[in-house]
């Protein structure tokens, strides 16, 4: 196939995968997504950094091929830089490398040598140099500086810094997954970028977000915030402005929300719908934002996008055989997964609930919900079709509620 490589600054293309089509990834749904990886030509080398996914190679091979015709060079690559072992960034390592230069340096953590083998099963004949932070190799001209990075999003991650150029291909981290033609921030809406950043942190990032406040704080320290220009992830569009996405993951990680409460709910015959409504109400009425999501359609992953940055939620499943609603089972589980708490943010609950008889849902939620780290504050267990007194009440814990984040 043709595709063109896209330079991205002097010597320096991005060489990745355009996955138009993909709509779910890690169980969530997406706009489709990019494999980002990149070429770099040094004085003396020529380094790929990172790797595609499984039978979109023709692309990555394409556009190599392209950036070594825009560079008027021969067709030789030195370096291997492997930040991570996931199969939607590796999946193509060996084949590459075996295309071509058998012979080439690889460099990848000690995690990341050790995960390639026990995915592929055949890395074991490869010379791979294990690295950590403090290591370095010189391109000619060039350096790659080598960071950890445990759990953004794996324990195999890591940075690698171009330093003389200021340029952090950072992998999983500061990633979207979104597929447009053009490469930077600047060519995609910058509002629905913030969005779909905001998705992938919640959904991928979060379990990691007390080793993401400890990589930033040590980025810092040793002044390489200050001389990143440019973000280049392996998921989405690359960042010019790095402060833009460096201050949303320091202000996600660290638990800062807004004055806003996301409501989920199902129901089974509009009882605890209507619960929900007028908990909407009550929390509106003082001022507060409110996202709803009903569990019959919408994904728990948007709601995941949501919490994020509330500072409550509330939480309804009509009682079904003594248990909550089945369908709720499904967010509890993302919300067990993600673990708020490692943001810090303490996030308030209410649970709400409508029972025929015996109930059961409202207990289950609330052992589950201080499982996942939330702070349930209040309940409300409704018998059958809430009335107008209880319909008020509802209201008036929603409100409650809302007042509870503001104090
Ligand atoms: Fe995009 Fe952890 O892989």
């Amino acid at each position: 196939m043709k595709a063109k490589a896209a330079k991205i600054a002097e010597g320096v293309y991005w060489v990745g995968v355009l996955h138009w089509n993909s709509r779910t990834f890690h169980g969530y749904g997406i706009p489709g997504t990019t494999y980002n990886a990149y070429l770099v030509f040094g004085g003396e080398k020529t380094v790929l950094i990172d790797n595609v996914y499984g039978g979109l190679d023709n692309q990555l091979y394409a556009r190599i091929e392209d950036a070594f015709a825009q560079e008027g060079k021969d067709i030789q690559i030195d370096v291997f830089v492997q930040n991570h072992s996931e199969m939607d960034h590796s999946t193509h390592l060996r084949e590459t490398i075996e295309k071509y230069n058998p012979e080439a340096e690889i460099y990848a953590s000690p995690n990341c040598a050790k995960f390639l083998e026990q995915q592929y099963h055949n890395f074991g004949d490869l010379k791979i140099n294990t690295v950590q932070t403090g290591d370095e190799v010189d391109i000619g001209g060039r350096t790659l500086a080598f960071v950890s990075a445990p759990m953004l999003h794996w324990p195999d991650s890591m940075f690698t810094f171009l330093v003389e150029d200021g340029i952090l291909f950072s992998n999983d981290a500061f990633g979207q997954h979104v597929c447009h033609s053009k490469r930077f921030d600047e060519d995609y809406s910058l509002d629905i970028l913030e969005k779909e950043a905001q998705k992938y942190y919640a959904n991928l990032v979060t379990l990691g977000s007390p080793m993401l406040r400890m990589k930033l704080q040590e980025l810092t320290d040793n002044g390489i915030v200050d001389q990143i220009k440019m973000i280049a992830p392996c998921h989405g569009q690359i960042w010019k402005n790095p402060k833009f996405i460096i201050d949303l993951y320091a202000k996600w990680g660290s638990g800062v929300c807004k004055d806003k409460i996301t409501v989920i709910y199902d129901t089974m015959h509009h009882s605890t719908e209507k619960l929900a409504f007028q908990i909407a109400e009550g929390i509106a009425s003082e001022g507060v934002e409110v996202a709803m999501y009903f569990m019959q359609h919408d994904g728990p992953d948007d709601a995941i996008t949501d919490i994020l940055d509330s500072k409550a939620i509330a939480l309804g499943a009509p009682t079904m055989m003594n248990k909550p609603f089945p369908r709720i089972g499904n967010m509890i589980y993302w919300l067990d997964c993600v673990n708020f708490a490692g943001t810090t943010s303490n996030k308030n609950a209410l649970i709400f609930s409508s029972k025929g008889w015996g109930g059961g849902a409202v207990k289950k939620l609330q052992t589950d919900l201080e499982a996942a780290g939330f702070n349930v504050t209040d309940t409300l267990d409704v018998t059958f079709v809430p009335d107008e007194d209880v319909l008020e009440e509802a209201f008036n814990k929603g409100a409650e509620l809302a007042r509870s984040i503001k104090e």
